[in-house]
């Protein structure tokens, strides 16, 4: 290896993983939010915070994202250990499949067991007004990668099983808190697209055909590594706009963050009301 190649994924996941586990002390989390764009505020939840900027964590980038803060927040959740992802990495940044699965492989050397991921998407069923939360009840990868790609890590399948990427008992307990709490929540398919461009409404047209509700830019790679780890899995989408050609509006990202801000509240109460539920 050269001074200037990249270490191999093993290691930076033992490096990484180790910086925080030292900062974590006795805390043991089980349970690991990703919040999405605009969605940062839900860090304020936990109890006793413990925060790891990025900058401190080998192999972390700094996030580039309008919208995403770059730290770890450490706490506690409706009495239950938790470790939130405050910034995600996106291919669109630049980076590479695997290092937008480090954070999940990371929490999973950790013991995290259950993984609740968030998102901002545009709405591609009609139905879906801007401020609609859809429960996310599978996906489609046309990002093409895959951040499993390469040697086999322990603890991790080869080959690992999607069938139920979104954890189908999670998605009850999510029902039953919207329903309790009277939260109106949809539920539908997610796809992942490269980014960074939003997509044209031809393309929109083609998701829909594919199957897809939401249209985002983010975790689906996620979910993959978490599955490949045998960990469970919860998402929410927080509909910012309907897709490209649904309206005549143009999007843009200002106004996805700002929806996501006033969406956040209700999303934030339902995630505390399935960790509570743990
Ligand atoms: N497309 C892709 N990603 C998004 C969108 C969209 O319309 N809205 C928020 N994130």
């Amino acid at each position: 290896m050269t001074a200037t190649a990249a270490p191999a994924p093993p290691a930076m996941i033992d490096e990484a993983a180790a910086y925080v586990r030292a900062r974590l002390g006795s805390r043991a989390p089980e349970v690991a939010i990703v919040l999405g764009s605009g969605l940062g505020q839900f860090a304020e939840r936990l109890a006793h915070a413990v925060r790891i900027p990025y900058t401190d964590i080998p192999h972390f980038p700094a996030p580039t994202v309008m919208g995403h803060s770059g730290e770890l927040v450490a706490g506690t959740l409706a009495g239950h250990e938790t470790l939130v992802q405050s910034g995600r990495f996106h291919m669109y940044e630049g980076h590479t499949a695997s290092l937008c699965a480090l954070p999940v492989r990371v929490f999973a050397r950790l013991g995290v067991r259950t993984l609740v991921l968030t998102n901002a998407a545009g709405g591609i069923r009609r139905s879906f007004g801007s401020g609609t939360v859809m429960l996310i009840a599978d996906q489609i990868n046309l990002t093409f990668r895959n951040g499993l790609f390469g040697r086999v890590l322990p603890g991790e399948e080869r080959f690992p099983d999607m069938s139920d990427p979104y954890d189908p008992a999670l998605r009850g307990i999510a029902r039953e808190v919207a329903r309790r709490r009277k939260i109106p929540l949809a539920e539908g398919v997610y796809v992942g697209l490269l980014g960074p461009s939003y997509e044209t409404p031809a393309e929109i047209r083609m998701l829909e055909r594919l199957g897809a509700d939401a249209v985002g830019m983010s975790t689906v790679l996620e979910v993959t590594a978490a599955r490949a780890a045998g960990i469970r899995c919860l998402g929410f989408s927080a509909i910012t706009n309907p897709a490209a050609g649904v309206t005549p509006h143009k999007l843009d990202h200002l106004e996805v963050m700002d929806v996501a801000y006033r969406i956040a509240g209700e999303l934030a109460e339902l995630i505390e009301g399935v960790v509570a539920a743990l």
